[in-house]
């Protein structure tokens, strides 16, 4: 299976399963922005690359301050780590929460970290019904049922993504305020947030920063497209942050990272035309996936989840595989709790790619599955 270590984007699996070297395959099954690196990255790599005979700032100080700056808040308040995966570790470990709320589906990752620190899982059903939103009718029936199994405010961790892997969907800010309100703890894992438009409407980052039962995480592996060189970012308050930041492995995040970091935030016309493609490329795509007969669900992002209907007679797995033999990764999600083998999500690219995956799509779909 395609996912055997739980992530899209594996290519050496891939190269294992379907017999096509690495670096050939169409790449659906990681969410990356397809523009690639900005071309700052490897100025910095060619420029800076005697850094690696120095030990990297253990503070990541020039690069807290201006994600500090960025995003206007105390740089007491952030903390950088070696991609969001570290921080989403780091913050488990710290709040050691006797009860951890997951989304189902949502992100393996949190659920690995809850269960890494003995913490009691509890999952929210999303409906495909209501297009995965999340809704504060759920989540007062749980905070109820959470009351009266005799779990108090505090000893809940809340992990939630927004805009949600795999859904695409965003929560209501207003949600997140609520729990916090009732004293619940939550950590809003914003990894895909650079995607989305209007980010000021959707984003907590801002509140978390003086804050101290909410953490924002941030990737910066996604939209700057530089997965191999782990990068990532948390907010919340400082008292937080400070307590996270000891936990952390010394140097955990590289000198190269750092100084990539610092450049790519200046990359505002490479964040220009990164929105300004999705806006045209989203709408052609879902658009084009229904007219297959495929059931596309609502979302912002650089993502679509999909259902592909019974009566194709195909399953995730089984397309997934198809597409795989020939030369195109995407991901069955049927691996996410909640989402049964029908379930696909695919990465959105350049129209070329489209084209070629849709045409794989409408050949396939017309025939019995392999
Ligand atoms: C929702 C979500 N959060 C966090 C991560 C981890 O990102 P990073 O590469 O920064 O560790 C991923 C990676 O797929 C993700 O999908």
């Amino acid at each position: 299976m395609l996912e055997r270590f739980g992530h899209g984007g594996d290519l050496r699996t891939a190269q294992e399963l379907y017999g096509i070297e690495a670096d050939r395959y169409l790449d659906f099954s990681a969410n990356m922005n397809p523009f690639g690196p900005p071309p700052c990255v490897a100025e910095v790599l060619r420029n800076y690359a005697d850094q690696i005979g120095r030990y990297p700032d253990p503070a990541v100080r020039g690069l807290r301050r201006k994600l500090a700056d960025h995003h206007n808040v105390d740089e007491a308040s952030v903390l950088v780590g070696n991609g969001a995966a570290e921080l989403i570790d780091l913050a488990v470990q710290l709040l050691k929460p006797a009860v951890t709320v997951l989304t189902a589906p949502c992100f393996n990752e949190y659920g690995d970290a809850a269960r890494k620190c003995g913490s009691r899982i509890r999952m929210l059903q999303l409906e495909p019904q209501a297009q995965f939103k999340l809704t504060q009718e759920a989540i007062l029936s749980l905070l109820k049922q959470l009351r009266e199994e005799g779990t108090a405010a505090g000893q809940t961790l809340w992990f939630l993504g927004s805009p949600n892997n795999p859904t695409g969907q965003l929560i209501e800010p207003e949600l997140v305020r609520l729990l916090v309100r009732e004293g619940e703890i939550v950590a809003v894992d914003e990894a895909f947030m650079d995607f989305v438009t209007d980010t000021d409407c959707w984003s907590l980052l801002r509140e978390a920063a003086s804050c101290t039962r909410l953490i924002v995480i941030r990737s910066m592996t996604k939209f700057y497209a530089i997965p191999g060189i782990r990068l990532g970012y948390l907010v919340a308050g400082a008292s937080l942050v400070r307590a996270m930041g000891e936990l952390q492995i010394p140097w955990s995040v590289n000198s190269l990272a750092q100084l990539i970091g610092e450049a790519v935030l200046d990359e505002t016309d490479y964040g220009d035309q990164t929105i300004k493609w999705l806006q045209t490329e989203r709408p052609w795509f879902v658009e084009q996936l229904s007219a297959l007969g495929l059931l596309v669900y609502e979302g912002k992002v650089n993502y679509v989840l999909f259902q592909i209907p019974d009566r194709f007679g195909w399953s995730s797995r089984q397309l997934q595989h198809a597409l795989g033999t020939r030369g195109i990764l995407i991901r069955d999600a049927s691996g996410y709790e909640g989402l049964n083998g029908s379930y696909c999500r695919s990465a959105l690219r350049f129209r070329e790619d489209h084209v070629r995956l849709l045409g794989e799509l409408r050949n396939l779909l017309g025939k019995p599955a392999e």
